[in-house]
């Protein structure tokens, strides 16, 4: 079983803040070198391969000639639009359409990692001068797996990849095409302050009473209750804590169009 082969991974960096791997390089569970060298074989990764240039656009090509119909595309970041002009975002001399298009093409499945590569994102917002879109946008006829967040949280982001590669199945989806098992629940009914919620106990400003006794961030603006995310439950930095936990409401990152919905600090 040591010597078994495996599964390839081809990661496409599109128009992206590298958040989304600054996230998947704090996994603990498994960790990213459990990932990487136990689980998967990550054959095109610009920030974590060693390689550069034209040897790593030559592992790229490399693994979708060895793995033809196996291997998984993962993208972080959207990309521009057919429509837009191709020049807006480059990788070795070839836009981001063309090369997800040709690296999809002999691929079993795409994750989409990323609010951005998921629904278009930060690049996507208002007035989205790249024509952005999102990679289901661009794929059809191959499974996407959406993991939503800005970032994911890592362990998210590594439970998919480990539960696809591991099983060979796709996960239940919900209407976003996002893994039900971590986004199934939305992050108020998970919320440790819901208590304090269901009897109208609310901070109205960051430093008042209210804040201090840790009472509910709806009116500062929390988006907790339209927002499906795995925060609440796994929490972030190993399970130490998550941005409600913090203080902060939650902005929703993990929700198409976020960055346009009407103010991080408004209630709804
Ligand atoms: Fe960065 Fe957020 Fe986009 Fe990830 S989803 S690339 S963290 S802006
Ligand atoms: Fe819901 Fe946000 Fe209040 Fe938590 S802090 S109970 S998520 S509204
Ligand atoms: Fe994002 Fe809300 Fe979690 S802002 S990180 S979904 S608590």
């Amino acid at each position: 079983l040591e010597q078994a082969r495996r599964p390839s991974v081809i990661w496409l960096s599109f128009q992206e803040c590298t958040g989304c791997t600054e996230s998947l390089t704090r996994s603990f569970s498994p960790t990213v070198e459990n990932l990487i060298l136990d689980i998967i074989s990550l054959d095109y990764h610009h920030t974590l391969q060693a390689a550069a240039g034209d040897a790593a656009e030559h592992a790229r090509e490399q693994a979708m000639h060895e793995n033809a119909g196996n291997y998984l595309v993962v993208v972080d970041g959207s990309l521009p639009g057919p429509g837009s002009n191709p020049g807006f975002s480059t990788i070795a001399g070839v836009s981001n359409l063309q090369m997800l298009q040709e690296t999809v093409a002999g691929a079993a499945a795409v994750v989409a990692v990323g609010t951005c590569a998921a629904f278009g994102g930060l690049p996507k917002a208002a007035p989205n001068p790249s024509g952005a879109v999102a990679v289901s946008d661009i794929i059809k006829d191959k499974p996407v797996i959406n993991v939503s967040g800005c970032p994911p949280v890592p362990m998210v982001i590594t439970g998919v990849l480990a539960q696809y590669l591991t099983f060979g199945t796709l996960p239940e989806l919900d209407a976003y095409n996002r893994p039900m098992a971590f986004f199934g629940q939305s992050i108020h009914d998970r919320c440790y302050r819901r208590p304090f919620y269901d009897k109208g106990l609310f901070a109205e400003t960051f430093d008042d009473e209210g804040a201090r006794k840790g009472w509910c961030l709806y009116r500062l603006g929390c988006k907790g209750p339209m927002t499906y995310n795995a925060c609440a439950t796994m929490k972030w930095n190993g399970g130490t804590s998550w941005p409600v936990e913090s203080g902060h409401p939650c902005l929703g990152c993990s929700e198409p169009d976020f960055w346009d919905a009407g103010g991080f600090y408004n209630a709804m």
